[in-house]
């Protein structure tokens, strides 16, 4: 049997990877393919409520502790997730330690650095494949407007948007990551994904690829 494969969306917020999540695990499955939809953070967890108080403005943490409860919070289903995957069930996911390390280094604190953001999400699963659904901030908030959470600013996501840009010329991030116009038609998203997600599912099936973990940065 073939093991699962893990399939990450990153983007803004409004990027459209809510909808585009949702669209590919419906085509995953009518192709007969078991599947896992996660997100992070998962605030169903006593860490993910935790964060949650944070992001809606009920309660302040400092920004190393806000940075590791995402962590924390990726790290207490991430043998789940293993294990899922060696069962033969895909997981998409919504947002994984991607946005964690943007986000919070995009708070210009001089002591947190994306590379010390990363390094708590080092042997984490590493995805088989990384959808980045590209988004100018003004397209985004086009959609709709910004919401009231903490991160949910023009200031903010701009820095956010340059800080993808330099996650993705990381380390290995550069081979994981597929870039997509989160800015174009849905339907037309949804084949772009499909399309890269199937190449994916091709180059581990074929080469009968393990799960890797994240590996520290050379
Ligand atoms: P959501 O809107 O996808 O639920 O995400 C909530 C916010 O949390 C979003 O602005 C991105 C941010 N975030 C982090 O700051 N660190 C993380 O590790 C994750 C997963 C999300």
């Amino acid at each position: 049997m073939a093991r699962g494969k893990l399939i990450v969306f990153e983007g803004l917020d409004r990027a459209g990877k809510s909808t585009q999540c949702a669209s590919l695990v419906s085509s995953l499955q009518a192709r007969g393919h078991a599947v896992r939809h996660q997100r992070f953070p998962d605030r169903t967890t006593p860490i993910g409520q935790m964060i949650n108080a944070y992001l809606t403005g009920a309660s302040e943490q400092e920004d190393h502790v806000i940075h590791l409860l995402f962590s924390a919070n990726r790290w207490e289903v991430a043998s789940s997730i293993k294990a899922d995957i060696e069962a033969g069930v895909n997981v998409v996911i919504d947002r994984y330690y991607y946005s964690g390390c943007v986000y919070s280094a995009a708070k210009d604190n001089p002591s947190l650095s994306l590379a010390w953001a990363r390094q708590p999400e080092e042997g984490l699963p590493r995805p088989d494949v990384v959808i980045f659904l590209d988004i100018s901030p003004e397209a985004a908030a086009q959609r709709g407007g910004y919401g009231a959470e903490k991160y949910e600013n023009a200031r903010m996501q701009q820095r956010v948007r340059e800080l993808f840009k330099s996650m993705r010329e990381l380390g290995e991030e550069k081979e994981d990551f597929v870039t997509i116009d989160g800015g174009e038609e849905q339907e037309k998203v949804a084949a772009a994904v499909e399309a890269a997600v199937l190449e994916a599912f091709g180059r581990v099936d074929q080469g009968s690829l393990p799960l890797r973990a994240v590996k520290p940065l050379q």
